[in-house]
């Protein structure tokens, strides 16, 4: 993909957002890398820590969490955003500031919204100990990102501008961490302590035996990070909107529609808003001011991280378990299952064969992503909140698969349940999905077979290159969803790309 197809595909585009239609992992590092070379500006709005980005330029991995995607380019002068609706750990950012030196690159042009989200070793700390335990577990990332959402909304966050402002910044700390300690009293202290002891958390400098936190390690930790980022700190909210039809904007998303709080299978979602909707309110646009939305699809398989409904998991249940276990990591796996293969005929070892297949251990916590066939119905649900443009991901990790099954409908299989006005009644089938656990969790695959490529399409450069096999599984989805696939991905490298 060169720089006069992006601009033919971009052409009459200031304004473009990129966004996931699965749950998250789709590839979008790879393509706001992209399309930063096309871009001035590069923001994010949603999401914080708990993303993980990847970009790779031959043998090296560029992996971001909070850092957007465009950052490779702030040598050229392009001015990256960290904006108002993200989650933003300047522990986080100081280690990824870290990296970027240590590797030769720069944050120069690096922005961060003087409204964004502050988040705190408290929050971190309410995430993780409401993930040890069973009941009510989602699978987050011990990022911190519910907790820091559920402060902005209960009205007691902090924002960015505190950590410029000492005795701002105190009062505020004091009253936010006023009903965590209440809280937090009826918990193991010991607990509480191994927890902290975490290097997300600083080590253990910000507890305290008595006081549960060491209020003065944190205040002093965040007024040493205010100084070192006050330069970068503004309202880009302004800028944004002042740079809107004169300067090219893109817009890197986080996560995928469906772990979207607004739209996603709650409660097993995150906590913004991950659709371009999010997006666009995330950076302080209007979503009309995006002039293209390119919504990423993994295909003809799709991954999720965490906890939640997944109707075409291979596997099912049991690749869930498996994949929620703690401590299961990519070499546990290898170990467990040396030869397991696109083609297996078990569904659980063939789901543990495309992971190993796609890489697809997670980009933040390592945990192996649960895999699973394209589901139709979700994408006909989800790119109602992108476009109907797509990219599609790799495609080249089914190079040798024999047969590839997509989930077309769904055949409802629980017991009467009122959904509104209506009663959902055994049998019927679903070619929209309802994202409501009680429904998701009768819905079974009605999936169509389709005989595979069988040929490494990894150097392949043009649509008419493809087999006929892999055409006829692009057609099917784009006529199913109604769709258009813009561009499609046949390796995770830059030029590994395919403008249709
Ligand atoms: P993101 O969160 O959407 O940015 O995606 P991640 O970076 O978490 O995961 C996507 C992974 O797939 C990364 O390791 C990418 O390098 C890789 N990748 C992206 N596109 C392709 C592709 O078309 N084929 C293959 N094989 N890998 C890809
Ligand atoms: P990118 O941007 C995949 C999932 C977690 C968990 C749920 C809630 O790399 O695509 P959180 O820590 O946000 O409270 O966790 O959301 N999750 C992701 N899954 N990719 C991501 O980001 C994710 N960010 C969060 O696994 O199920
Ligand atoms: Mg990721």
């Amino acid at each position: 993909m060169n720089k006069i197809q992006i601009d033919k595909l971009l052409e009459g585009v200031n304004t473009l957002g990129i966004v996931c239609n699965q749950f998250g992992d789709t590839g979008k590092g790879k393509f706001v890398d992209i399309f930063a070379s096309w871009a001035d500006i590069i923001a994010r709005g949603t999401g914080g820590a708990n993303a993980g980005h990847t970009i790779k330029l031959g043998d090296t991995e560029h992996i971001f969490h909070l850092i957007p995607s465009g950052i490779l380019y702030d040598k050229e002068g392009k001015i990256n955003i960290i904006g108002t609706g993200a989650a933003f750990d300047p522990a986080v950012i100081m280690e990824e500031i870290e990296l970027l030196k240590s590797t030769g690159y720069t944050y120069k042009n690096l922005l961060i919204s003087r409204n964004a989200h502050l988040v705190m070793p408290q929050h971190l700390l309410m995430d993780r100990i409401k993930e040890s335990k069973s009941d009510g577990k989602i699978g987050t990332t011990g990022r911190g990102i519910g907790p820091v959402y559920v402060d902005y909304y209960s009205r007691n966050g902090l924002v960015v501008n505190d950590i410029l402002n000492k005795e701002i910044f105190v009062r505020k700390l004091k009253k936010n961490l006023n009903d965590k300690t209440t809280l937090l009293r009826g918990y193991d202290i010991a607990q509480i302590e191994e927890i902290m002891k975490h290097k997300h958390l600083g080590s253990g400098k910000f507890f305290d035996a008595k006081e549960i936190f060491n209020f003065d390690a944190i205040v002093d930790a965040y007024m040493e990070y205010g100084k070192i980022l006050e330069n970068q700190i503004t309202d880009t909210d302004s800028f944004l909107r002042e740079a809107l039809g004169k300067k090219k904007i893109l817009l890197e998303g986080a996560q995928g529609a469906g772990l979207s709080i607004d739209y996603g299978t709650y409660p097993y979602v995150t906590a913004s808003d991950c659709t371009i909707g999010g997006l666009a309110k995330g950076v302080g646009l209007k979503v009309s001011d995006v002039d293209l939305t390119l919504g990423i699809v993994k295909a003809p398989y799709m991954t999720r991280v965490g906890e939640g409904p997944f109707p075409t998991e291979l596997g099912g249940t049991k690749s869930a378990e498996w994949c929620g276990t703690a401590g299961i990591t990519k070499d546990i796996e290898k170990e467990k299952f040396p030869n397991a293969s696109v083609n297996e005929t078990d569904e659980f070892v063939q789901g543990v064969g495309i992971r190993k297949a796609g890489f697809e251990y997670g980009a933040t916590t390592g945990r192996p992503r649960r895999t699973g066939w394209l589901d139709l119905p979700f994408l006909r649900y989800t790119t109602q909140f992108s476009s109907k443009d797509l990219i599609i991901t790799k495609l080249d990790v089914m190079d040798e698969c024999e047969n590839i099954l997509i989930c077309n409908a769904y055949t409802y299989e629980g017991p009467d349940f009122n959904l509104g006005n209506k009663i959902l009644k055994k049998g019927i089938q679903i070619k929209i999905a309802i994202p409501d656990l009680e429904v998701l969790k009768y819905c079974k695959p009605v999936y169509k077979t389709f005989k595979g490529w069988l040929t490494s399409i990894r150097e392949m450069r043009e649509v008419n290159q493809f087999p006929e096999e892999l055409k006829a599984v692009i057609s099917f989805i784009e006529s199913e969803t109604d769709c258009k696939a813009r561009i499609v991905s046949v390796g995770p490298d830059r030029d590994e790309t395919i403008i249709i």
